[in-house]
């Protein structure tokens, strides 16, 4: 016989339709190995507080919505097994540094606004082949790892930079630009990399890695932030290129 084991949960509460106040509640569950904490909380829905919210659907790390801090760290609820924390108790909270709608929801306009910005899909302007457009394996390879973002908010909820700025781009956006930057198949240079080289772009990230400790598909957005400083840093020398180039140009035919 499989022995659950029983586990304090302490979870953050807020109902704006109430007093407004924010507090924790205090739950005890039975778990069973292997358990992970969405299964918990759908546990507590369920058999004592149907008014706890929360966000999730797929159950499997793929659609992204039950990003939460757990003891302390931003992760998908439904891929935290609770055997994995340490502690004697389950604290769960809402996505720092987010207004929060309900209990564990959060808004997350502002990060998809940010995500908007790098125009996160493949751009064409040339005629596309009558066939599938086919991409070499070893370009393949350059966005493996990138194509996996589920677009979750952990990584941008964890950055400290963005806990006071809101209007820094962020690592999910930052990668999103990035993957589509380096995808063969992609036309849309100016269009992704307008907003990164900005203000509140690449250059604002202050290297804290709260990103890549924290992405839950093995993502690491530093790597994804430091290709596209080289990017634009290849962008400014070929700029500086131009100009020089074209001053050259006049002064001869003056
Ligand atoms: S429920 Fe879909 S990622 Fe967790």
């Amino acid at each position: 016989m499989i022995e659950k084991r029983s586990v304090h949960f302490s979870i953050f509460r807020f109902d704006p339709e109430k007093d407004g106040k924010y507090h924790y509640d205090e739950f005890d569950v039975d778990t069973l190995p292997g358990e992970v904490v969405l299964s918990a909380l759908l546990d507590i829905q369920r058999t004592t507080d149907p008014s706890l919210s929360f966000r999730h659907s797929c159950r499997m790390a793929v659609c992204g919505s039950c990003g939460m801090v757990i003891n302390g760290q931003q992760r998908l609820a439904c891929k935290t097994q609770i055997s994995s924390l340490s502690g004697s108790e389950v604290v769960v909270e809402p996505l720092s540094s987010m207004p929060v709608v309900k209990d564990l929801v959060v808004d997350m306009d502002k990060f998809f606004d940010n995500m908007r910005k790098v125009k996160p899909y493949l751009i064409r302007y040339s005629q596309d082949p009558a066939k599938e457009l086919l991409q070499s394996s070893e370009n393949r390879r350059r966005i493996d790892n990138l194509v996996d973002c589920i677009s979750c908010g952990v990584c941008t909820t964890a950055c400290p930079v963005f806990w006071t700025n809101h209007s820094y781009l962020g690592p999910a956006a930052l990668v999103k630009a990035f993957r589509f930057l380096s995808d063969s198949r992609d036309e849309g240079y100016d269009e992704h990399i307008e907003h990164v080289v900005l203000d509140n772009g690449a250059l604002t990230c202050k290297d804290a890695y709260q990103c890549t400790v924290t992405c839950p598909k093995g993502i690491n957005p530093q790597e994804a932030i430091e290709g596209l400083r080289a990017m634009m840093i290849q962008k400014r020398v070929w700029e500086r290129i131009h100009q020089e180039h074209a001053v050259q140009i006049s002064v001869t035919t003056d």
